[in-house]
């Protein structure tokens, strides 16, 4: 089968995406509002970018039925800073409680139960919940579509700060059967990542 994604609508290209890459990690990004706010809210499309300096990025959409920009992304372009919290088992529901476009009035710490706890380098406190957290500095956004309901933003950040719980953390490692991080698949459906093989590299470079 093949689809022109100009041929097809949104909804159905949005599909195909979310159901193709697979599984997703979640970036569970805290951010603070102009006028002191609290905001927290998940985006699966989210990575690494590089190490040196070790920078992040994640894509916020536009609201798809109004277009409009999500309060996560308004609050970086007000502030420059956010923290990028990973996304354990132990707190997932509460994760996806704060995954309703609220109003931007709305703080999904209270909503949820999570607990905001206080930051070193960047005002946007952390998730407390969270076992690793990434303090992050605004590298840019990048705006791409058009404007239309479901085109979007990339937001690149710097990490300034790395929050690992020391239970998670053992020499230079971290120890995935603790961390326990969800990944994010289709619709309501998640995954863990218990049933891992191991493929050595055996080609060397001469
Ligand atoms: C696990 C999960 C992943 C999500 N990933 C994205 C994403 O990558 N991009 C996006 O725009 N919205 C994503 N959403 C929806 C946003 O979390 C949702 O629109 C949220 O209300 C935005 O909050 P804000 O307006 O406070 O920024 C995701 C929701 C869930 C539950």
């Amino acid at each position: 089968m093949i689809f022109d994604p100009k041929e097809i609508s949104f909804s159905d290209t949005h599909k195909i995406m979310i159901g193709s890459i697979v599984p997703r990690p979640i970036a569970f990004v805290s951010t603070i509002s102009k006028d002191g706010k609290n905001n927290v809210a998940p985006f699966s499309y989210f990575n690494g970018v590089c190490s040196n300096p070790p920078t992040i990025m994640f894509a916020p959409a536009r609201r798809a039925w109004d277009g409009k920009r999500k309060d996560t992304l308004n609050n970086i372009i007000d502030n420059n800073e956010f923290v990028i919290n990973l996304v354990s088992e132990s707190f997932a529901e509460k994760m996806v409680a704060c995954s309703t476009d609220f109003d931007s009035e709305v703080d999904e710490f209270k909503i949820s139960g999570l607990s905001p706890k206080e930051s070193s380098k960047v005002k946007p406190p952390r998730v407390g919940e969270s076992k690793i957290s990434f303090e992050c500095e605004l590298n840019q956004i990048i705006e791409i579509g058009n404007g239309d309901p479901g085109s979007g933003f990339i937001v690149i950040g710097t990490i300034v700060l790395f929050h690992i719980d020391d239970e998670i953390y053992d020499n230079g490692k971290i120890l995935l059967e603790k961390f326990e991080p969800l990944g994010r698949l289709a619709g309501n459906l998640y995954t863990r990542p218990n049933d891992n093989i191991e493929i050595i590299r055996k080609i060397k470079p001469k």
